[in-house]
């Protein structure tokens, strides 16, 4: 049996379509190892979102053909986003072997099979129905407790800066019945937590189905069956979603809720269709039907024709709102956006630099006293596995996605453990067993 490798960069969709790529071709007789080095096939699901996110993975392209050069027979496969955005010039290199784009993966046997020294292969079509409704993923986690569950493929947003439309092509959703039956079976395999995953999954429709009945439909296969979701978009996020997120316990009051800035002249550039006022406006329905629901956000620093006074207004809004935890970056020109043929890349970087890092700073103050109201309180947590920094104790997260490291006292994974917050850094609350 040939031996196959993958390496998985980028956001979990990209986890889940790994999971996907290992169902599909150990069907097709590979078979999987975590070892670069006795593989017969190498390959990369990769991520364009960022210009470093793609400088990486350039990276690893040499470092497989090292192998390649040492072992000879080894094949290179790049996979994902930046194969959808690269396309034949990723061939050029001379250092791949096939090339697929993320709605390629059922051709993935053939595709490698058909591989010859002078003959690369690429298959990077683009689809409009396809959800690999019918595939099921071989889990990658190493814990048994936590699943992803991809319900829908692409987007349809268009944000100014954001190469994922190109990448991953227009929006479709997956067919419900296949979903719940996923989650009926991850259960039933022990797992206890599902994460649902999409670009913009309050844009989920099948039929008359939504994504707050979706919600519903997989909240109810079981009590003991946490479920989480990601991504949100502020502009479609509904009060139905909300309001099913209130009515169920096992549903995790967690929302990711991208802002990427605080200045509605940005917002109105990034095409992102709401207002400053609109987003304060859906946090604060959020927090009146669930007030202790955890909120993280994305931010992006020093986008095009951003002034001083547009920066001031991110830090603001984040002050105002208080995030738990936030992904923040430096604006990245992507070739192709609207924003790259639209407005010039014109805020230094330097200044890029030095806006992203007050956005940290901000950040980190904020998340930490978010963390420290949280100490007296008390959380049922799901336990993921051994604290990593002390293996005595365990980990597991709150519904509202806060890491939490605990005594194991006689616990093992996927248990339900009630614990009280005792301290805690900006990242982690430290806690005890209740008796
Ligand atoms: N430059 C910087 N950050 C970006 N993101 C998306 N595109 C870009 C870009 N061109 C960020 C956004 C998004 C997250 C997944 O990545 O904040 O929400
Ligand atoms: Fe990266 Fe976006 Fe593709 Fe995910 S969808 S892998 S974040 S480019």
């Amino acid at each position: 049996m040939k031996k196959l490798y993958i390496e998985t960069y980028g956001c979990q969709m990209n986890v889940a379509d790994t999971e996907v790529i290992f169902s599909i071709l150990l069907k097709a007789g590979y078979e999987r190892t975590l070892s670069m080095d006795e593989a017969d096939v190498i390959m990369a699901n990769t991520c364009s979102i960022r210009d470093n996110a793609e400088q990486r993975i350039w990276g690893r392209i040499r470092e497989f053909s090292v192998q390649k050069k040492r072992r000879g027979e080894v094949l290179v496969g790049i996979v994902g986003c930046m194969a959808e955005r690269l396309k034949e010039s990723l061939l050029k290199s001379g250092e791949v072997d096939f090339v697929a784009g993320p709605d390629a993966y059922r051709h993935l046997p053939e595709l490698i099979a058909a591989v010859r020294p002078d003959s690369p292969q690429i298959d990077v079509l683009l689809s409009r129905d396809e959800t690999y409704a019918d595939i099921n993923p071989v889990r990658t986690d190493t814990n048994g407790v936590s699943a992803f569950i991809s319900i829908m493929r692409g987007c349809n947003n268009v944000c100014s800066y954001c190469v994922v439309p190109y990448t991953r092509g227009v929006e479709r959703s997956r067919d419900p019945k296949t979903i719940v039956r996923e989650a009926c079976d991850v259960f039933s395999r022990g797992y206890k937590e599902v994460t649902l995953l999409g670009q913009n999954v309050d844009s989920y429709r099948y039929g008359d189905v939504s994504f707050a009945d979706l919600l519903a439909m997989v909240a109810d296969v079981s009590p003991e069956l946490r479920v989480r979701f990601a991504t949100s978009h502020p502009k479609d996020i509904s009060d139905e979603l909300i309001a099913v997120m209130a009515s169920r316990e096992n549903i995790c009051r967690h929302i990711h809720l991208p802002v990427q800035s605080g200045s509605d002249r940005m917002l109105e550039k990034m095409r992102r269709r709401y207002t400053r006022e609109w987003y304060l406006e859906r946090v604060a329905a959020i927090r009146r039907a669930m007030p202790d629901c955890g909120l993280t956000t994305d931010v992006i620093a020093g986008f095009c024709s951003e002034t001083e006074e547009d920066h001031a207004d991110t830090l603001s809004l984040m002050d105002e709102v208080g995030f738990d935890w936030a992904f923040m970056f430096a604006y990245s020109e992507r070739p192709g956006t609207l924003a790259a043929r639209k407005y010039p890349d014109d805020v230094p970087p330097e200044v890029k630099t030095r806006r992203l890092n007050e956005i940290i700073e901000l950040q980190g103050r904020k998340g930490l006293e978010s963390y420290r109201h949280e100490i007296g309180r008390t959380h049922r947590v799901l336990v993921e596995g051994p604290s990593k920094r002390d293996p005595s104790q365990l980990c597991g997260r709150t519904g509202s996605n806060k890491m939490c490291v605990f005594p194991a006292g006689g616990h093992k994974c996927g248990d339900y453990v009630d614990v009280v917050v005792r301290d805690c850094t900006s990242a982690t609350l430290i806690c005890e067993l209740t008796i």
